[in-house]
């Protein structure tokens, strides 16, 4: 079920892809199917990967790579989520890749995110723990600052046991909040500012949407904006 709508996600998000346009490719198995879509349609476009594993699927599969470097905005960025909330505010980097991911879509004039309707929460970083990524001289004193800020800190080990090294030579944090996050933009800001922290992998105001699969079926969810606030009564 979860496979199907990870299918029927990435394929929809592919159909939002239109000639020319500069685009973010994210990272993950749902990406992974907007990837083989994308390719299918043979668009003239040029993609910034987030992550080593999708420049390399993009090579394979003839998906054209440019950087950072090399242009100044991306049109459209696609990409999964770990979880997300009715805001969109969305936890990212359960593959590692949130650094990068969070470079492509602040460079994207259209962030969307593709996710099973199974990955939407109340409450962020409950049940899935935040990603943080952190430079390898800081992992000690960055853990220490996050369990004073109430989280349940694990550093990521591969199946080796091995610490996980990200594609930047970084080491990720696994910090669960029991009871989920209150204010997960306050929480962006707490986190982000303690030294030797590379990225927060807290993905706040930057999906303008999201597609959601529940089986074959999909539900487009755009970001609510201050106007849609209800008028004040009185
Ligand atoms: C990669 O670092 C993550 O942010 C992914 O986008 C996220 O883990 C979603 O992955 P799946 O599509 O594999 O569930």
């Amino acid at each position: 079920m979860s496979d199907v709508g990870k299918q029927t996600v990435g394929r929809a998000a592919a159909e939002l892809v239109e000639d020319g346009m500069r685009l973010g490719l994210g990272t993950g198995s749902t990406v992974e199917h907007l990837l083989v879509t994308l390719a299918e349609r043979r668009l003239d476009v040029v993609a910034v990967p987030t992550s080593e594993a999708t420049a390399t699927r993009c090579r394979q599969l003839g998906i054209a790579l440019t950087t950072p470097d090399e242009v100044d905005e991306l049109d459209l960025a696609i990409d999964g989520a770990d979880e997300l909330d009715r805001e969109l505010t969305a936890t990212k980097g359960g593959g590692g890749a949130l650094l990068r991911e969070k470079v492509v879509a602040t460079m994207a004039g259209r962030f969307v995110l593709i996710a099973t309707r199974t990955k939407l929460v109340d409450r962020l970083a409950d049940t899935f723990p935040l990603p943080i990524e952190v430079v390898p001289f800081a992992v000690a004193p960055v853990s220490r600052e996050l369990d004073r800020l109430g989280f349940e800190v694990v550093r990521r080990r591969g199946a080796d046991g091995d610490p996980t090294v990200t594609d930047n030579g970084n080491a990720i944090l696994d910090a669960r909040c029991p009871g989920g996050l209150e204010d997960p933009a306050v929480t962006d800001v707490q986190v982000s500012v303690l030294p030797g922290v590379a990225c927060c992998g807290l993905f706040v105001d930057l999906a303008e949407q999201a597609l959601l699969a529940d089986g074959d079926e999909v539900e487009v969810v755009t970001r609510p904006t201050p106007d849609d606030a209800a008028p004040l009564s009185g």
